[in-house]
Formats: C-alpha cells, sequence, structure tokens
C-alpha cells in the first residue's frame, strides 16, 4: 500500500495507473475508519481498478475547535484497516500540507448548501468543497464515492463536479447500520454506553416517519410531529431538526411524495448525530 503525505505523491501515484489505461476511484474520508468506510472501498473497487483513501481530519469544516479537537485521530488503526482491506493507497496530510501558510482560495457552495446542515453549520460546506475539490486534484481520480448518510453533502459534491466541470463520477453509498439500526459514524465512538443505546432513537425517530407515510399520512408536519416525538421520548437525547425536503432541490416539502427525504439531527451530551432516510 503506497502512503502519499502531500498532493504531490498522490497524484504521481494516480498518474502511474491512469497512464496504464487503470482507472482510479478515491474514497474521502477523515479517518476513524469503519465498517461503512470499507463499504465505500469495496464500492469504489465495482468501479475503479485502484482505489485511493485519503484520511484528512478538515479543520476547514469543523464549527468548533472542541469539536475538531476531539475527532478521533487512529491514524496507525486505520491505516492497518487499509491495508487488510486491500486499499492501494492512502492519502494521510497533516494540516499545514493541505493549507500551507498563504492559503486563501475556497470554492462556495450554492443554495444547497445554504439549508439544513449549512443554516445549523454556517461555513461547514464551504470547508467540505474546498477540501474536496483539493482531494480530487491531488488524486485525479475517475471515481468518487461518499455515503448517503451525509446526504446534503453528497447533493452539494455531485453539483460542484457538474459545476465545475470536475469529469468525476460521483457514487452515493446507501447508509451502514449497526444491527440496532444506528448508522455507522466516526462520532458514534464519542458515545459513552448509555448515550449509545439511547442513539438507537435516530433511526426509530425516522422509521416512526417511514411507518406514518405508508399508512397514508402525507402532511409533513404532521410526519415531522410523529418523529420528533420519538426523539423527545429518550431522556438523552436532544432534539435539533427533523425535516422533510426534496431529494433534489433539498427544500423543506408541505406534502410528502416518493421524492421527499426525512433529514434529522440529534445531540447526546457533545455528540451531533445525523441521518436520513427516503419516506417512501
Ligand atoms: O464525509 C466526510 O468524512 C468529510 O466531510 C469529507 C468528505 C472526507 C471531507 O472532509
Amino acid at each position: 500500500m503506497e502512503l502519499c503525505a502531500d498532493p504531490a505523491a498522490l497524484t504521481t501515484w494516480s498518474d502511474a495507473h491512469r497512464v496504464n489505461g487503470r482507472r482510479v476511484a478515491l474514497v474521502p474520508t477523515m479517518g476513524a475508519l469503519h465498517h461503512g468506510h470499507m463499504a465505500l472501498v469495496d464500492e469504489a473497487r465495482r468501479h475503479a481498478d485502484v482505489v485511493a483513501v485519503s484520511i484528512f481530519v478538515n479543520p476547514l469544516q469543523f464549527n468548533h475547535t472542541d469539536d475538531f479537537t476531539a475527532y478521533p485521530r487512529p491514524i496507525d488503526d486505520d491505516l492497518a484497516i487499509c491495508r487488510s482491506h486491500g486499499v492501494d493507497a492512502v492519502y494521510a496530510p497533516v494540516a499545514a500540507t493541505m493549507y500551507p501558510a498563504g492559503f486563501q482560495t475556497h470554492v462556495e457552495p450554492g443554495p444547497l448548501g445554504d439549508v439544513l446542515e449549512g443554516a445549523q453549520r454556517p461555513g461547514h460546506f464551504r470547508g467540505v468543497t474546498t477540501v474536496v475539490s483539493k482531494l480530487f486534484n491531488a488524486a485525479r481520480p475517475h471515481v468518487a464515492v461518499f455515503g448517503q448518510k451525509d446526504f446534503q453533502q453528497l447533493a452539494i459534491i455531485r453539483r460542484m463536479t457538474i459545476d465545475l466541470d470536475m469529469g468525476i463520477e460521483i457514487v452515493g453509498m446507501p447508509t451502514v447500520r449497526d444491527p440496532d439500526g444506528l448508522a455507522m459514524s466516526s462520532r458514534n465512538r464519542r458515545l459513552d454506553d448509555t448515550q449509545r443505546r439511547a442513539a438507537v432513537c435516530v433511526p426509530a425517530s425516522l422509521d416512526a416517519v417511514r411507518a406514518a407515510y405508508a399508512g397514508g399520512e402525507r402532511r409533513a408536519d404532521e410526519l415531522v410531529a410523529l418523529g420528533r416525538a420519538v426523539v423527545e421520548q429518550e431522556p438523552l437525547a436532544r432534539f435539533e431538526h427533523l425535516e422533510l425536503v426534496d431529494a433534489d432541490t433539498l427544500q423543506t416539502v408541505a406534502t410528502a411524495d416518493e421524492r421527499t427525504v426525512a433529514v434529522t439531527a440529534v445531540w447526546f451530551g457533545e455528540v451531533r448525530l445525523i441521518d436520513n432516510a427516503r419516506v417512501a
């Protein structure tokens, strides 16, 4: 497995494969790798001949220093997981390499970045689109794979690759869940045992929305109220938002249909979890 610490090394690795006609895939991550990430790697391998994983905790996309500092960084474990999973290259730059002195250029998302997570976390998606552009430029992938758990991020990155003529195929991978339904996330390891058990209310609230939709309820405010009630019954959970949005525009809807996605964020102590599900 090739270990690249700067963009030039990653580009050299990628170009060596491209020149030989091999398709290159990139799986961007912030590390603390789990089965969900390896599902992205497996999907990447279905679309390409060689797979690179980037591991970089991107300071530009964090709103609070504490959250950035507390983000897990088990780099040795991550490298071992990548190695045992047959990853061909890992790109793990330090922050000073990604953002050297004098860095000042950013990629600004459009209105898709202003709603939902973007409204709660100003500047977050600007940080994501900036770092993902840099990762794409260094890795020059034919295809990149992202999880659907970060539903809005995926929509924004798809838009960015089209708008900026990047010519990269973006593949969205269904969310991988623990047996109790909780979406796998690197943040889950910051939950203590009682919070982890309580966190099952997040997928349960989305299930409640889906069940009500299946039962014929179409009024978004009713569906939201049902889902919200599930979270509010859990004493360790702090409800942030649950919204029903159109899958493409991400605008909230008054009446749900098969294109509607329920998106939610819930806090457990200092840990903020997000999840989403199609209502149909
Ligand atoms: O989804 C993530 O882990 C991050 O937002 C990403 C895409 C790696 C950019 O830092």
